[in-house]
């Protein structure tokens, strides 16, 4: 569904990604890894259009993806949780998932689509009207979480959903997002500094080092490599 062709980004003539070259496809989990500054976030942003692509390719199934504003790319069904979750701390939480739901779709669907975030975090539904800004380190990663699921993404991107959370929060974290990607159909794309968990949770994956894709490949191919055990697991 998604397609990246050797993408380039630059911040002021600094190369932050190069030749970046990395397919999703309908209902995969695919996890992007790698140490601070590899670029990451930069590959999610370039998704969502939040920073322009110098050269290489973007399409969304089939369509091409450069041609497509960045508002209208949630239309399509890319949903970005960005990283450092960013919730409206001033917004109760129930506000937060409405903001989430922007397209006539998902505003249409968000009653039983609310039902459902708060099935998935109980957390959540006990705080529907708590300012988002009072919550939890983990509870507004929940809610990050949420109101990327309130615009019925197709494509669910998630930037370090673990950062900063205590490791058992974070496994629960882990866990729901894998509920979704196994109840709902949903592709999912996870950036992530916890390798180990992201590679035990996907279908395939790529590490980036530097802004460039140095190792690509299946669950079972990644998680035995001796590099990525070496480089990353320390084992
Ligand atoms: N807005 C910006 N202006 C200039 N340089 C930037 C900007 N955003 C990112 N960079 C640079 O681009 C490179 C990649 O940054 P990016 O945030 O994509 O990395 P990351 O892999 O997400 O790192 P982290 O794991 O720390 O979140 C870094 O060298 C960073 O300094
Ligand atoms: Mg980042």
């Amino acid at each position: 569904m998604l397609k990246l062709d050797a993408i380039d980004v630059y911040y002021d003539g600094l190369c932050a990604l190069s030749g970046v070259t990395l397919q999703v496809k309908q209902g995969e989990f695919i996890a992007v890894v790698g140490p601070n500054g590899a670029g990451k976030t930069s590959l999610f942003k370039a998704i969502s259009g939040v920073v322009p692509v110098q050269s290489g390719q973007m399409s969304y199934n089939g369509q091409d993806l450069s041609l497509i504003e960045p508002h209208m790319r949630a239309e399509l069904g890319i949903a970005h949780v960005p990283e450092g979750r960013q919730v409206f701390a001033s917004l109760s939480v129930k506000e937060n998932l409405q903001m989430g739901a922007q397209t006539a779709n998902a505003r249409k669907a968000l009653t039983q689509t609310l039902d459902f975030i708060y099935g998935l975090f109980p957390r959540l539904a006990e705080r529907q009207t708590q300012a988002a800004g009072t919550l939890s380190g983990g509870e507004q990663q929940m809610l990050a979480i949420g109101r990327g699921l309130a615009s019925l993404p197709k494509l669910l991107m998630l930037d370090e959903p673990s950062m900063g959370l205590a490791p058992t929060v974070a496994d629960q974290i882990f866990e729901c997002v894998q509920q979704i990607h196994a109840t709902q159909g949903i592709s999912v794309l996870l950036v992530e500094q916890r390798v180990g968990e992201a590679l035990d949770s996907c279908d395939r994956g790529y590490v980036l080092e530097s802004g460039r894709v140095i190792m690509s490949g299946t669950h079972e191919e990644l998680s035995r490599n001796t590099d990525i055990k070496k480089a990353y697991l320390g084992l």
